[in-house]
Parts: structure tokens; C-alpha cells; sequence
């Protein structure tokens, strides 16, 4: 391509000329101001840096002032033009004053808000026998058998955008054409200042965030109103928008520069371009509702988006203070937010209709109160209350650095089909502890051995069940004794938080037995102080946890999976596994959140099972295995075998994931012969109370 073909650039006495011939006046209407000063022109061109190579898309041509500077320094131009009158008669103005350059445009004659890609296709210039407006409009079009016709992929926008229609169009161009890669365009200085704000200035607004989509924008040069005919009674400026092929909004390209989504993201499918457009209209309907009320607090302020409460969870669970408002949030906690309620959300399709019951919450759902026995002592009534905790497993587990004795975790539990149950019955005083064990259906090789050795090593007077009764006890006033009886299915000190549950299934018992009235999230501050993981053992189901694994977000149902656990002769008490870790220094310092785990969800929500084995991660279980080397055995022969197998929590259990029973059935068999395994528990996924988990999320 030739380049600084001859041309006039249109000076203002031509432009007065050009107007008169044509009798128009600008109309407001369209947001028409032509620029008459060739030396503004010039700063536009040289400050969009366009090259001859390039091929611009230039909206709202008017005249063709600029047309005529892109010409000037060689690029290819595609003009979209509204006014049938301008398109009509640019082409002359081209010819005159860039004879050798008609060959560089083409022209559509369309509202920009509406062109598409298929628009620059087949496309004539005007140098190609296109008299007026050219070639895909005034059906004048592709009568391109004497002349090649042409594809047009713009990569560069360079415009005076009309006025009162810039941001939209901005936003509909990027949208439209994944092809361009920047823009630099002439808008009102204000609209300039807002499109590139930062969270926190008092422009910061819709038009900032949703450019911010895209990618960056910078304040180019001011421009003068002299330079304009009619002379607007506003301030312009340039602003330069460079899109980044930040695959954190379009998740294209390479997953691996994905930091944000975390190491559980990786090797992630690219989406379509269908799932792009999805995710971005529901994260723009976010922008829009969060700034609909930007002074309110956001937990407040969208309530139109979701109800309060899910709110106030959405936005702690991705990192964000509910307090905080909109004007407050970068783009990508935008994205974030919008991503994890439509994924969470989604998990509750399918539901029954009956569990869709918001608002109504069973008063402690585990508990069977057994109905009290009449008082025979005459001293105290005979009560009795039974409550059940299931053992877990973690489906993710991140560990960060410690601090006071724990390690701050981002967690997904999982209970299981296994059952700490807690029977307390009220004595007049003193506290009895009866330890019973049981196997739960289809267990290979069990016996109780393993787990009364390991239940004797720990602290006797530190059984978690006793410590929750003394605690709501406490909190009751209660000064009377009890009888507690356990009945033990989780395998003990093998990283199923079985003594939490105890301990979680002996706070809903004692709140039962005691008539303490405490709510459950009552119950799970009392919880936290037991033990990290007891707060869990009070929701069960699905949740995530962070903080020290005591913060929990129910989530909504997955997808049952069957799995079985191997469990080790050995046992690992969880200080050393933390410890070990700890020395192999690889704790993390930026803990994923809720909104980070959003892949391995969705593989939860869909039982995609592939996925999931990619997705699932302990950071504990390279320190078990290190401590305990043979579990490498078993988790390898648990592959061979077409499991999913990792340690959950601190180990040293093996959990192996299956697509169905009958595979966890036949596992279960094929591993209880490894020497370097006790015994075998083909178990489910646990259902979880889907009210409970519907009281977040619909309440
Ligand atoms: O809370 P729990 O008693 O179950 O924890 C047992 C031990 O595990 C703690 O004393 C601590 O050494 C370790 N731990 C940790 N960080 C956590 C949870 C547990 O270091 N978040």
C-alpha cells in the first residue's frame, strides 16, 4: 500500500462550503460537530499511532475530515455513517481531496449501535464504482463482479463519536468485533474522565466498568471547541482504549495465565462465544443494578439482584465487604460476583419443588428429640435427646500461613455418608462417656481395633462431645450431669473430622436436651471454639469454608457421588501434618476464595466427573504423604483402578471418587487387600439439607 498518498485535509472555509452545498445544518440530534481544524485532525491520527497497514473503523465520518487524515497516513478505512445524506455525498469530498485514496474506503451507511461484522463483508471501496453511500447500503452494494470485493476486519476504532450516543457505541463495537484491539476516539471530556476512572473517584460510574470489561482506557489529549463547526457548548478530549485479551473475562486463549481463577482453574475449556456473551450481560445487569443505587451499601443496593442475605453471602464469599458500594468495585469483583451466583444458583435447578420453601427452616433438622421419660427419681426429668454429624471429606483444600496455632484455609467439605451419632441424657450430676463403634453397610475388612487404639491415644477429658454439652450447659445455666453416648462410623483421627462431629452432633443435642434455644449459627460460634471443623458438622451438605475452615457458606446441592475410603492402620495426628507443611514452606499467601472455586462447582453441580479430577486439590496432602509414604501406594493402585483418589484433610485417608455404586462396591473389595490398608467404606455423598442451604440462598 502507498503511503502519504496526496490529500487535502478539509479546512473550515471547505467545510462551511461543503455544508452549504449540501444545505445541512448538524444536526443535534445525531450529535453532529465537524472538526474544521486539519492541525486537530492530525493530533487524533498521530495520537491513535495508525499505521499504514492498519484497517480503522471510523463511526460518524460527517464530512470526512478525519476519513480523510486516516487517508492521509494510509490506513484502510470502513466509514459507518447514519446520515443517508452524508454517506451519499462522502465519497465525492473522498475523491476530490484524496483522489488516490478512494481505494482505501468503504463505506456502510447504517446506526453504528447496529453494525456487525457481517456488514464488512463483500465489501467495494469507493474507488470501485460506489457513487454514493457504496457498497452495503442504498442497495448499491455488492455489485462487485467488475471489481474484488473485500472482507473487513477492523483492528483499530478511531472516531469523533457522536456526543450523546458514545458509550454505547464504545461498548457495542468491542462487543461486536472481537477483532478490534484499540480505539482512540473523540468524546465529551467528561464522558472521557468517566470512562477512565478508578473505583473510588466520584465519576466512577456503569460506563468506567463496563469499558474496564474490555480493557484499559487512559485520558488522551483535550481538544479544543474552536476546532469545531458549530462550536459545541462542551469540553473534548481523547481517550485511548486498549483491549486485553485477559482470558479472566473472555476465558479464551491460555488458561495458565488464568491467576485469578487459581491453580483449580486451570485447563479449563474455552468458552463459546455464546457462553461469553451469556457471562457478560449477566455481569453488565450486575453493573447496571449495583449503580442504580450507588450510595446504598451493595448488600443493600442489590436487592434486585438477589435477596438480601444471598447478597451479603455472594459478596463475602468473593472477598468483598458487604458494606462496601458499588463505586467501591473493580471490574473483575463484578465478574465474580455475577459468576458464583449464577453458578450457585444453578446448583438448586432440578430441585424438587417441595424443597423450595423460603424462609422455612426445620428448628435444628438433624435432632430426634426422644420424648421425655417421666421423672422416677423425683430429683430431675429423665431427658433424652439423640443428634447425628456426618464425617467429611474435603473436595478442595487450600492452607495459608498460621497464625495463633492456626492456619488460615479456603475448604470445600463434602459429608459423607457416615454417622457420628450423640445421645445425651440428663443426670442429676456428673458426666458418663460410653464410646461405641459401628460399620457402616458394605464396609470390607472392618474392625473397631484401629479406631478404639487411636481413640485411646488422644486426651480422654478432650472428647469434643463432652466439651459441647459443658459448653451449652454453661451457656444455660445448667448444673446438672449427663450421660453421653457416642456412637462412632467415622474412622478416627483420619482427616474425616469424626471428633468434630461429635462434637457438632453433642451442640444439637445438648440445645435440644437443654431447651437452650440457640440458633444454629449460635451453635456454630460455640462450635468454633471447639474444634475448626465442628462449625461444618452443624450444616453438613455441601459448603465452603475459610478463615480456619469455622466460616462456613452453605452452598447448594451437588450431585451425589459414590466414593470409598481406604483407611490406614496408621493414623496422623493433624498438628504434625500442619507442621510438616509448614517446613516445607508452602503455605500460601493469597487464599482463593469462594468465587475462585467457581470451576470446581460447576464440575459438582453437572457430576462432571472428568473435571472433577482435575479440579479437586489438597495443599495437606503432599506433607501426608510425606509422613506417611506407602499412601502413595494406595493412591496409586486406586488410579490404576479408575478412581479419583486423594487425601482428605490432614489423612491419612484415602478418599476414592467413583461414578457409581457398583465401581465402589468392587473398589471397596480390590483395596481392602493392600497391606497398607485397615479396612474399606464404600459410602455416598451425603445429602444435605436443602432447606437449610435454600434459607441462604432464598430466604
Ligand atoms: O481445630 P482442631 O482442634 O480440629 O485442630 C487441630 C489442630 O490442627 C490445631 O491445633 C492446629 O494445630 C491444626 N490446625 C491448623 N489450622 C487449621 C485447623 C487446624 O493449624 N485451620
Amino acid at each position: 500500500m502507498e503511503k502519504n498518498l496526496p490529500v487535502n485535509l478539509l479546512t473550515a472555509s471547505v467545510i462551511n462550503q461543503l455544508c452549504r452545498q449540501l444545505n445541512i445544518r448538524p444536526t443535534k440530534q445525531l450529535g453532529q460537530n465537524f472538526v474544521t481544524e486539519p492541525s486537530a485532525i492530525r493530533k487524533i491520527v498521530r495520537e491513535a499511532g495508525i499505521k499504514p497497514a492498519d484497517q480503522v473503523l471510523e463511526v460518524g465520518p460527517g464530512l470526512g475530515s478525519l476519513t480523510l487524515g486516516l487517508l492521509e497516513v494510509g490506513a484502510t478505512v470502513a466509514a459507518c455513517e447514519i446520515d443517508a445524506r452524508l454517506a451519499a455525498f462522502l465519497p465525492a469530498t473522498i475523491r476530490s481531496h484524496a483522489p488516490g485514496a478512494a481505494g482505501n474506503l468503504y463505506l456502510i451507511q447504517k446506526d453504528a449501535l447496529k453494525l456487525v461484522p457481517a456488514d464488512l463483508t463483500g465489501l467495494s471501496s469507493i474507488a470501485e464504482g460506489a457513487d454514493d453511500a457504496g457498497n452495503k447500503c442504498g442497495g448499491n452494494v455488492s455489485d462487485a463482479s467488475s471489481t474484488a470485493s473485500r472482507n473487513f476486519s477492523p483492528t483499530v476504532l478511531v472516531s469523533n463519536l457522536p456526543y450523546n450516543v458514545a458509550v454505547p457505541v464504545l461498548l457495542h463495537l468491542f462487543a461486536a468485533f472481537p477483532s478490534l484491539e484499540r480505539a482512540l476516539v473523540m468524546v465529551q471530556k467528561e464522558v472521557a474522565q468517566r470512562l477512565c476512572a478508578n473505583p473510588g473517584s466520584k465519576v466512577y460510574g456503569v460506563p468506567s466498568v463496563k469499558i474496564a470489561w474490555y480493557g484499559r482506557a487512559r485520558m488522551g489529549s483535550d481538544i479544543s471547541r474552536r476546532v469545531f463547526y458549530p462550536q459545541p457548548n462542551v469540553d473534548s478530549a481523547l481517550v485511548e482504549i486498549s483491549r486485553e485479551n485477559n482470558s479472566l473475562f473472555t476465558c479464551q486463549g491460555d488458561t495458565k495465565t488464568d491467576t485469578r481463577l487459581g491453580e483449580a482453574a486451570l485447563d479449563q475449556p474455552a468458552w463459546s462465544t455464546q457462553q461469553q456473551a451469556a457471562d457478560r450481560e449477566a455481569v453488565f445487569s450486575l453493573i447496571d443494578q449495583a449503580f442504580a443505587s450507588r450510595r446504598k451499601m451493595l448488600r443493600a443496593g442489590l436487592k434486585t439482584w438477589a435477596q438480601p442475605l444471598v447478597a451479603e453471602t455472594l459478596l463475602r464469599a468473593c472477598g468483598i465487604d458487604p458494606t462496601a458500594r458499588a463505586e467501591n468495585l473493580k471490574v473483575n469483583q463484578f465478574v465474580a460476583l455475577a459468576r458464583l451466583r449464577k453458578v450457585l444458583l444453578a446448583g438448586f435447578e432440578n430441585q424438587p419443588e417441595s424443597a423450595i420453601t423460603p424462609g422455612e427452616l426445620p428448628s435444628v433438622a438433624p435432632v430426634d428429640t426422644v420424648a421425655p421419660v417421666p421423672d422416677t427419681s423425683g430429683n430431675i426429668g429423665n431427658k433424652t435427646a439423640i443428634a447425628s454429624a456426618n464425617g467429611k471429606i474435603n473436595l478442595f483444600l487450600a492452607c495459608g500461613e498460621s497464625a495463633a496455632g492456626y492456619h488460615r484455609l479456603s475448604t470445600v467439605f463434602q459429608a459423607v455418608s457416615l454417622k457420628e451419632t450423640v445421645e445425651i441424657t440428663l443426670q442429676p450430676t456428673g458426666i458418663d462417656l460410653e464410646v461405641s463403634f459401628s460399620a457402616p453397610p458394605g464396609a470390607v475388612g472392618y474392625h473397631p481395633g484401629r479406631d478404639q487404639e487411636a481413640l485411646a491415644d488422644l486426651a480422654p477429658n478432650n472428647n469434643l462431645a463432652t466439651r459441647a454439652f459443658i459448653l451449652v450447659a454453661a451457656h444455660g445455666g445448667y448444673q446438672g450431669g449427663a450421660r453421653i453416648r457416642i456412637n462412632k462410623q467415622v474412622p478416627v483421627a483420619a482427616g474425616m473430622a469424626g471428633g468434630s462431629a461429635d462434637g457438632a452432633a453433642a451442640l444439637l443435642a445438648a440445645n435440644q436436651v437443654l431447651q437452650a434455644g440457640l440458633s444454629r449459627e449460635e451453635l456454630a460460634e460455640l462450635g468454633a471454639s471447639l474444634g475448626a471443623d465442628v462449625p461444618f458438622g452443624l450444616y453438613g451438605g455441601t459448603c465452603f469454608a475459610d478463615r480456619r475452615g469455622d466460616r462456613i457458606t452453605p452452598l447448594p446441592p451437588v450431585k451425589p457421588l459414590h466414593l470409598v475410603v481406604a483407611v490406614s492402620p496408621e493414623t496422623l495426628p493433624t498438628p504434625q501434618v500442619f507442621k510438616q507443611f509448614d517446613q516445607a514452606g508452602a503455605a500460601r499467601t493469597q487464599m482463593p476464595t469462594l468465587a475462585e472455586i467457581t470451576p470446581l462447582l460447576q464440575a459438582l453441580y453437572a457430576g462432571d466427573f472428568a473435571a472433577l479430577a482435575k479440579l479437586i486439590h489438597n495443599d495437606l496432602q503432599a506433607p501426608a504423604l510425606t509422613l506417611i509414604p506407602q499412601l502413595g501406594a494406595t493412591i496409586e493402585a486406586a488410579g490404576q483402578l479408575g478412581a479419583i483418589p486423594f487425601i482428605s484433610g490432614s489423612g491419612p485417608s484415602i478418599i476414592c471418587l467413583v461414578d457409581s455404586a457398583e465401581k465402589a462396591e468392587k473398589l471397596a473389595g480390590e483395596l481392602a487387600q493392600l497391606a497398607q490398608v485397615a479396612y474399606t467404606l464404600p459410602l455416598t455423598f451425603s445429602a444435605p439439607e436443602i432447606a437449610l442451604a435454600r434459607k441462604q440462598w432464598w430466604a
